[in-house]
């Protein structure tokens, strides 16, 4: 089968699968994030939720990546409110979703966890309610966090139903991707992790990588990977960036956007395949648990 037949099947296979195994009450709620800073978690984040988006999802970033606006730069663009003017109850869910580009809506994370950890609880009542709108709006919720590791983060992965950790093929990426790996497996052995490697010089390189990690966690750690998928070094990301516009919409005819698109046909492919949607509970059980986290429940 040729490339583009493939990717074909592989949206006709989404397309036809029966209306109740499509997100329909809950929102797929997945956390992207690295061990390592700069390995491209933002890029693919922007370009994946175009791609998903142009295959006929309702997507919605969120950016958690607190203190610095990302997204909003990459995607050129500024935003009125953040998610903390929801917390606070100034602004409802429609005030404080941005428009970006190809109808894909933008959250902002705002400017602190913190504020997320006052919270009282008569406030927390009325966010999770407010929040949990979005299950009704969106199919798929892709959240872009900081690089791993630390406790807030750590608790954006575990309160997201899917993972997609993204490494690039340099050693000190993959042993700190792998350290999340270990942080995950021991907090939840179920946790759905999707590996992608990200500026690898070769599809050989990429794919060795994401042997390497998939071995090594599943004989050390008895922890199975899923491999997502990976996106070559292209010099029309950096060149995207600068231009402020995603290469997915700039380039479409890239090897860099044909990459993501196989990407994102992957993970709609593998919605069914080791995702759990009766485990889910889409973005209230996201922000339930995140708050648990937080907490200490
Ligand atoms: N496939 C690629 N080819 C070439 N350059 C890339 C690729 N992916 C990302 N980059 C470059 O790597 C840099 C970091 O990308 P990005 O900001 O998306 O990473 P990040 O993981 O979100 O970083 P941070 O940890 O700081 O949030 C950017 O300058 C981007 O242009
Ligand atoms: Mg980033």
């Amino acid at each position: 089968m040729n490339d583009q037949a493939e990717k074909l099947r592989k949206i006709v296979d989404y397309v036809n699968v029966p209306e109740q195994t499509k997100t329909a009450n809950a929102a797929r709620v997945i956390t992207v994030t690295s061990g390592k800073g700069g390995v491209g978690k933002t890029n693919l984040t922007v370009n994946l939720a175009i791609a998903l988006s142009k295959m006929g999802l309702r997507v919605v970033i969120l950016d958690v990546d607190f203190g610095l606006a990302n997204i909003d730069v990459l995607l050129g663009m500024s935003t009125k409110y953040t998610i903390l003017d929801l917390i606070r109850g100034d602004r409802s869910i429609f005030d404080v979703l941005a428009d970006g580009p190809d109808n894909v809506k933008f959250l902002s994370g705002g400017s602190g966890v913190e504020e997320l950890l006052q919270l009282r609880t008569n406030q927390l009542g009325r966010f999770i309610s407010n929040i949990s709108l979005l299950d009704k709006l969106f199919d798929v919720i892709l959240i872009d966090t900081g690089a791993g590791l630390s406790a807030n983060v750590m608790s954006f992965i575990m309160a997201a139903d899917e993972v997609i950790l993204v490494t690039t093929p340099e050693p000190t990426a993959i042993t700190d991707a792998y350290a999340l790996i270990k942080l995950v497996s021991r907090k939840d052995r179920h946790r759905i992790i999707k590996v992608v490697v990200n500026k690898a010089d070769s599809v050989q390189e990429a794919n060795d990588v994401l042997s390497k990690l998939y071995m090594v966690s599943d004989r050390f750690l008895s922890f199975k990977l899923q491999k997502l998928g990976y996106l070559l070094y292209d010099d029309i990301v950096p060149k995207s960036v600068k231009q402020q516009r995603p290469f997915c919409l700039s380039y479409p005819k890239s090897q860099a956007s044909k990459q993501v698109w196989d990407l994102a046909g992957n993970l709609l492919a593998e919605n069914g395949r080791g995702y759990n949607e009766d485990a889910a509970k889409g973005v209230k059980g996201f922000f339930n648990r995140l708050f648990g986290a937080f907490s200490g429940n």
